[in-house]
């Protein structure tokens, strides 16, 4: 039970981007006009919207944040940058994200990018609402306030023109597919038809998307939620679970599919960010991509600790050798690691 309760706790991740070592120099410049970027999904993208819910799933007090700008909390569930963050970066779009909640952010910083994500959301509404947080139906209503904003600020058709060539960036899965393999332990739920909901749920949110206006689409696959640090101190093997790896593996593939199907049916781009590949081989082999941890996170014992219970305890030396910063949340190093992996698709998929 406190198992159970312990993994549904977990808020999650996603992001996996890919890889790639040197990126372009020419990034930044090679693109003819720098498009904005609006993010939605769970904690891996959740810049701190949470904040301001009543939910228990926060990461905004210390160490959560210690190597972000400022070295403060944000309500990022890291040590540093999201991969969002990243990218933002890279692509010379913002030096960060903000969370669309935060009541500090400007109009001008929300033209450059915003995120509607919510840690501990899914694809399935009540993954989020179960959990108190923004389910993706509020995150597009979210959305819908944002482009009103834009339109006073830059008229009707320059608004609908930012829509056009921003980069929509959607992140999630994970916590549902936890769920249901919890789940599965005391129900009949059948894995197949929740996944087949799942992805359906995910092209409707789409088309809402691409309604408003959206024409790039990045969905990031789940990432081997088999492999972390929380899934495999309570499965009470010292090695990633299989079965959920397969689960994940077998989602994203309905995903990349469905992802086909959206782009010829919308005339839409989009692009598939395999998180999974790359997250595996640097579980597996850690040393690999210059880190000497993958089994446990930097916060606390590393074994369990998440939000609130990771909430004031001491850290590793170095989490820049660690894979996973809380038992569930990878480190900015790792979301770098990530970001050099898949950026060479993004550009080559939806950013020409
Ligand atoms: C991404 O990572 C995977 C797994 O390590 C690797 O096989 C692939 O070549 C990498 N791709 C890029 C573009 O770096
Ligand atoms: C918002 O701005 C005020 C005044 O600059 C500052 O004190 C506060 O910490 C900021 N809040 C956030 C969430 O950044
Ligand atoms: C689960 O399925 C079995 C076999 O089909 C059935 O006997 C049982 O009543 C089901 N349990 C629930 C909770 O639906």
């Amino acid at each position: 039970m406190e198992v159970a309760s312990a993994m549904l706790l977990v808020f999650f991740i996603a992001l996996h981007l890919h890889t790639g070592q040197a990126s372009p120099a020419s990034l930044k410049v090679g693109l003819k006009e720098t498009p904005s970027m609006l993010v939605f999904g769970d904690s891996t993208v959740d810049p701190g919207n949470n904040n301001k819910l009543r939910t228990s799933a926060k990461a905004n007090f210390s160490p959560y944040g210690m190597n972000f700008y400022g070295g403060q909390p944000t309500g990022r569930f890291c040590d540093g940058r999201l991969a969002t963050d990243i990218l933002a970066d890279k692509l010379g779009i913002a030096k960060s994200i903000p969370a669309f909640l935060d009541k500090n952010l400007t109009l001008e910083e929300a033209r450059s990018g915003v995120s509607f994500a919510s840690a501990s959301s899914g694809y399935d509404e009540s993954t989020a609402t179960n959990s108190k947080v923004l389910p993706f139906s509020k995150q597009i209503e979210y959305l819908r306030h944002y482009k009103l904003h834009l339109r006073k600020m830059v008229g009707p058709s320059e608004a609908e023109k930012m829509l056009n060539t921003a980069i929509f960036i959607v992140s999630a899965g994970s916590n549902d597919l936890m769920k249901i393999a919890i789940a599965k332990q005391s129900t009949n739920v059948s894995i197949p038809n929740y996944k087949s909901y799942l992805i359906t749920s995910m092209v409707k949110y789409i088309k809402d998307m691409h309604r408003l206006g959206g024409r790039r689409f990045a969905l990031v696959g789940v990432p081997p939620v088999g492999c972390l640090p929380i899934v495999r101190t309570l499965s009470g093997a010292d090695k990633c679970v299989d079965a959920l790896n397969d689960l994940a593996d077998s989602f994203n593939s309905q995903l990349i599919a469905q992802l086909g199907v959206l782009k010829k049916s919308l005339g839409v781009k989009t692009a598939y960010l395999d998180v999974f590949t790359v997250m595996r081989e640097a579980a597996k082999y850690p040393e690999k991509f210059g880190l000497i941890e993958s089994s446990k996170g930097c916060c606390g014992t590393g074994m369990i600790e998440v939000g609130e219970s990771c909430k004031g305890q001491s850290t590793c030396k170095d989490p820049s050798k660690y894979m996973f910063w809380d038992a569930v949340h990878p480190t900015e190093k790792m979301y770098q690691i990530i970001i050099n992996n898949v950026t060479m698709g993004l550009y080559r998929d939806i950013l020409n």
